[in-house]
């Protein structure tokens, strides 16, 4: 698949086969996660990889965003380890788990496999279930699997701002 075409038949997939993700798939999607840039090049990033079906039932209870995912990631950053920038703390962690989460969004869909990215989540629960370290923020959970057969967009996929209204020029409207 060419990255246009990738990138634009790419969805939010919400319905699974419960085939788990086959080894080879699931080390090219961390791999895809592995090189993502970040920033210092200090791969801050820490995911867990959630497979077994009781753990991802204790997490249903936290959210009701697993749609019963054979695999769920739990992407985190480890706060120890992120770049800060001096002059106001700005701190790399969110912008390095979201790219990293996106270049394995992307890989997953190029071989077939869907996810949607879950941040609606009772973040104290989930930390408990997986027992997140406390220097670990926990960014986002990637529910992934091959989408069902009768999986489709949801009603936002195709609901895009136009660019006049997100993108400007040299200079922002007053
Ligand atoms: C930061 C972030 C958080 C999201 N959280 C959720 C979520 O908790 N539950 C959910 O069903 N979808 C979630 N989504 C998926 C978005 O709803 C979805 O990407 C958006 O509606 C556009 O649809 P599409 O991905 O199919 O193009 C999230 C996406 C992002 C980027």
């Amino acid at each position: 698949m060419d990255y246009t075409t990738l990138i634009t038949s790419r969805y939010s997939v919400r319905s699974f086969r419960k085939t788990p993700i086959a080894p080879a798939h699931l080390a090219l999607i961390l791999r895809a996660g592995q090189i993502a840039p970040t920033a210092g090049n200090r791969q801050p990033q820490r995911i867990l990889v959630v497979q077994q079906a009781d753990t991802i039932s204790r997490l249903a209870e936290a959210t009701p965003y697993t749609f019963e995912a054979p695999c769920i990631l739990a992407v985190c950053a480890d706060l120890r380890k992120c770049w800060q920038r001096s002059a106001d703390g700005f701190c790399s962690n969110l912008a390095d788990t979201a790219i990293v989460t996106t270049h394995m969004m992307l890989q997953a869909w190029d071989i077939g496999v869907g996810s949607c990215w879950v941040c609606a989540f009772d973040p104290f629960m989930v930390r408990e279930i997986l027992n997140i370290p406390d220097h670990y923020q926990l960014d986002c959970l990637l529910a992934m699997g091959y989408p069902d057969p009768n999986a489709k967009p949801g009603p936002k996929h195709l609901d895009r701002k136009p660019l006049a209204e997100t993108v400007f020029f040299e200079t922002f409207p007053a």
